[in-house]
């Protein structure tokens, strides 16, 4: 899907002949995410960059750690959310008989290209794909599982607080949030902007979401080794939506 091509970078940057996605360790010295940045300065940004084809997140294949959770069937069934899907592999490889996976992103033309792709995938019952922005979508049923990869990371910060109500919302009260963070330090631009766990505990936390697993992402691609955390999340039981008063 992606064109592969060995290309030279200088101090700090890592060279690999695989996909695009993994060229480069520090995502400031690649120019396609310079050229991201740039796009982003407009307010139809995202679809530009699918447009054009400034895509340099994806890995063009699913996320090795998605396919392990998925084999090892450490999941829950039900409905799970992939938000920001873009090309949609982690939304396909977590559909099956079990789980009904929906992908979302606001992008027409990343939603038109995975739904293209995939259309003759053979658990192609199992998914389906929504050209909606994640803020202003009200699901009509509920989710038993949410999976964000390079979602959080690619918003703006102030977003943030409303990404973890709007997941507080999406999800079942006994539903279970995945992030696998691709963690930054530092970047003084994004996406991807800098983010650590401790950025997710800040916004989760008040809402009642408990850390139930956190580890090192083994199976992270070459330039993201080192560098990502799986962290499993649940809400308390009864907790509401509003932030805490004390
Ligand atoms: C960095 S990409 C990650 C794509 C995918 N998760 C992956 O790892 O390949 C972020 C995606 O989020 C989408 N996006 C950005 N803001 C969004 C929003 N408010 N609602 C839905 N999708 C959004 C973009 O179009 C883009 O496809």
């Amino acid at each position: 899907m992606q064109n592969s091509s060995r290309t030279e970078v200088g101090d700090g940057g890592a060279c690999t002949d695989t996909s695009i996605g993994e060229q480069y360790l520090d995502p400031s010295l690649d120019p396609k995410f310079s050229r991201l940045r740039e796009l982003l300065c407009s307010s139809d940004g995202w679809e530009k960059s699918w447009e054009e084809g400034t895509i340099p997140w994806d890995l063009g294949k699913p996320t090795p750690v998605v396919v392990h959770l998925v084999q090892k069937q450490s999941l829950p069934k039900g409905r799970v959310l992939v938000p920001g899907c873009g090309t949609g592999y982690d939304v396909v490889a977590l559909a099956g008989p079990d789980r009904y996976a929906v992908g979302l992103d606001m992008s027409g033309t990343a939603i038109e290209k995975a739904k293209e792709l995939w259309a003759s995938s053979p658990n192609s019952e199992c998914f389906s794909f929504l050209n909606k922005d994640f803020f202003n979508w009200n699901p009509a049923e509920q989710f038993d599982l949410m999976f964000d990869y390079t979602f959080f990371c690619a918003l703006e910060q102030a977003l943030r607080s409303a990404w973890a109500m709007k997941v507080g919302e999406i999800l079942k009260p006994e539903g279970e949030l995945i992030t696998l963070i691709w963690v930054i330090t530092d970047q003084k631009e994004g996406p991807p902007f800098k983010n650590d766990v401790s950025d997710y505990e800040e916004v989760l936390f008040p809402l009642g979401f408990k850390q139930i697993y956190i580890e090192d992402n083994e199976l992270a691609v070459n330039t993201r080794k080192g560098r990502e955390k799986l962290v499993r999340w649940k809400r308390s039981r009864n907790q509401s939506n509003q932030l805490s008063k004390c």
